[in-house]
């Protein structure tokens, strides 16, 4: 009898002590397993960043001190990410100490790692850039628009924060931060933070940024700019001469602030810029919370590319707000951003213009699909990215696949309940992270369970292609577009008059769709009547000299605008589309030429993604 109770009692121990340790567990281990950082934030952690910087445009350096209000759970030591950084000395609280750092990583660099006692509540690391940091671009007078003075932006998404910050930069990190930058009397300088609007005369700028945000986000941009407001919260930041273009063109940003907020509760961020860069900035926007960062190709003079300030303004919800754990939940950025756009832009210009968007975007889903053919694993929404650039990640699938998943869903549930339901998403998770597990646990919950609906989210989320129950998508524009181009094809005759009040959606589909026997006659009578060799708007010169790459065609001096346009522009998505097409025909060398000429103006993030596609090895 004394036995069995001796026995029972240990067992009895043993389980609540198993289950609390269990318990303790889950409380503490706030952060998911990480493949992109080296950091152990359950172990100890950053909270607020103050940065004291010098940009120095003679060296192409940034130099300065980072100090981070830290966590400490019981650890020794406290492991930062860097890479291509100089370390010079290590601080924690006021105590000089002996750090070190790891191997290097060609992807994610080097840990650092830092002694810390129970009790440390700051660590401070003096450091510099080097030439080799990729997140920084810096611009000779001669690559921005005024061509005046020197020009300097950074890129943190998705793990080059690291490059020009010593910092825990996995997106699952939210630091507040301050900053004191010193640059060149002549210049601004602006962040994803709270922002000057005139210069100052001796070149400092202190930034506070009040709300937490993940390392990715922290964004730079030093150059000759002014500011022009919109709205009381809204406003451009712009190259003198850009200025006033840019500003009508972006003059719906107010209106589109208020739909969004109408769609999908208030935005937080107080203020929403934009600041528009010189042409080598790699993407068309990237959303530095309260600034967003854009590439000037957007400014068309029609406001007909406008649904990228829409997309980054998205992102103050899906991203900034609710942000992806890792980069392999990077759909949970990017597909609700791509949904969110496009009702934004319903909200504003109506369904026509939101259904053209959402047929390019499944056109360029159906051009990955088959670009992916060899490895269907890459279709899939959830992705495994460990041991591989997250960049490999960055595509098509994650943005249109994404949406294409949310809009089937809003269709099966019926909008009332899928704003309802996104609304409370984006409410009862502002700040925090979101893993593609949890989301599904919460939509399971809060919208399908709640309906009683059955919906297949784990074949859209961790299946290869295209679930059959797709929503489908149709416009009337486009139907008419595609009928003018078979009669073009058939006749041999352009009609002018049917494309007399064509949108930049509508050319795009037209272009995108010439079929493969189209000869280079007809290029040429396309030419001729439409003159898309000289067009102005970027995206149609972009989709025009992709196919006229393709097919051959070389009249008007076709040879001449891409190879300008090349140079000039560093947006990765339009080169490395142009690129391809000289790839996929054969015409590597011709390629190549021009690749030498125009790779130096380009960020690292594009010139890495061009190496690639031409198999370029830099000497
Ligand atoms: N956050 C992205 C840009 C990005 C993605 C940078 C991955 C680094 C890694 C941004 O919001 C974006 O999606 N930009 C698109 C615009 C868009 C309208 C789809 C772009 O740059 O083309
Ligand atoms: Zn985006």
């Amino acid at each position: 009898m004394k036995k069995i109770n001796l026995l029972s009692f240990l067992v009895l121990i043993c389980l609540t002590s198993c289950s609390d340790s269990k318990k303790e567990e889950t409380m503490t281990k706030k952060y998911v397993e990480e493949p992109h950082s080296f950091a152990k934030p359950n172990e100890a952690v950053v909270t607020h960043l103050n940065l004291d910087i010098t940009v120095d445009f003679g060296t192409k350096q940034i130099k300065g001190t980072a100090t981070y209000d830290i966590n400490n759970n019981d650890a020794s030591v406290i492991v930062l990410d860097t890479k291509f950084l100089e370390i010079h000395k290590v601080f924690a609280d006021e105590k000089e100490v002996k750090f070190s750092l790891g191997s290097f990583n060609e992807q994610l660099g080097s840990a650092l790692k830092i002694p810390i006692g129970v009790d440390t509540k700051t660590i401070t690391v003096h450091y510099n850039t080097t030439e080799k940091t990729e997140a920084l671009q810096w611009l000779t007078p001669q690559q921005t628009a005024d061509k005046t003075h020197p020009f300097l932006f950074t890129q943190g998404q998705a793990i080059l924060t690291r490059t020009w910050i010593p910092i825990q930069d996995s997106p699952q990190i939210r630091v507040t931060y301050n900053a004191s930058v010193k640059v060149p009397n002549s210049l601004m300088a602006v962040m994803s933070a709270q922002n000057p609007k005139k210069k100052t005369t001796d070149g400092i700028y202190n930034f506070k940024m009040r709300q937490a945000i993940s390392p990715y986000l922290i964004a730079l941009s030093v150059g000759n700019i002014e500011y022009k407001a919109v709205s009381e919260r809204t406003g451009i930041y712009a190259e003198k001469s850009l200025l006033e273009k840019a500003h009508q063109e972006f003059s719906d940003m107010e209106k589109m602030v208020s739909a969004a907020e109408n769609l999908y509760g208030t935005y937080d961020w107080e203020q929403f810029d934009v600041i528009v860069l010189p042409p080598s900035f790699p993407f068309g926007g990237m959303e530095n919370p309260r600034l967003t960062f854009a590439t000037p190709t957007v400014i068309a003079g029609d406001k007909s590319l406008t649904s990228l300030i829409a997309h980054e303004l998205a992102h103050s919800w899906s991203g900034n707000l609710v942000t992806n754990a890792t980069w392999d939940d990077f759909w949970l950025n990017e597909g609700f951003t791509v949904y969110f756009e496009l009702r934004i832009m319903e909200a504003l210009y109506g369904k026509d213009r939101a259904n053209m968007l959402a047929l390019i975007g499944r056109q360029d889903l159906e051009e990955e699909l088959e670009g992916f053919k060899d490895s269907p694993e890459d279709t899939k929404l959830k992705l495994n990215l460990k041991g591989r650039n997250p960049d490999d990640g960055m595509n098509s699938i994650a943005y249109d696949k994404g949406y294409l998943f949310l809009r089937t869903l809003e269709e099966t549930v019926g909008r009332e309940r899928f704003d309802t339901f996104l609304k409370n998403y984006f409410r009862s998770h502002a700040f925090s992270t979101m893993t593609t597990e949890r989301f599904i646990t919460y939509l399971n919950t809060n919208l399908l369970d709640k309906h009683q609906v059955t919906f297949n989210t784990e074949e859209w989320i961790y299946k290869a292609g295209i679930p059959k129950n797709q929503s489908k998508i149709t416009s009337d524009r486009f139907r008419g577009v595609e009928k003018t181009l078979s009669e073009f094809i058939r006749k041999n005759k352009v009609d002018v008059d049917m494309t007399k009040d064509w949108t930049t959606q509508e050319w795009v589909h037209f272009v995108r769709n010439f079929p493969k026997e189209i000869t280079t006659d007809q290029l040429t009578l396309i030419d001729n009547a439409f003159d898309l060799t000289n067009s102005n708007n970027s995206y149609i010169a972009m989709v025009w000299f992709e196919k006229a790459i393709t097919y051959d065609y070389r009249g008007n001096n076709i040879d001449d605008n891409i190879e300008a346009f090349l140079t000039n522009v560093g947006r990765r998505w339009y080169v490395s589309t142009i690129f391809k097409a000289y790839k996929n025909s054969d015409k590597v060398a011709e390629a190549m030429a021009i690749y030498k000429k125009a790779r130096p103006n380009y960020h690292s993030v594009t010139a890495n993604t061009v190496d690639d596609i031409l198999g370029y090895k830099a000497e």
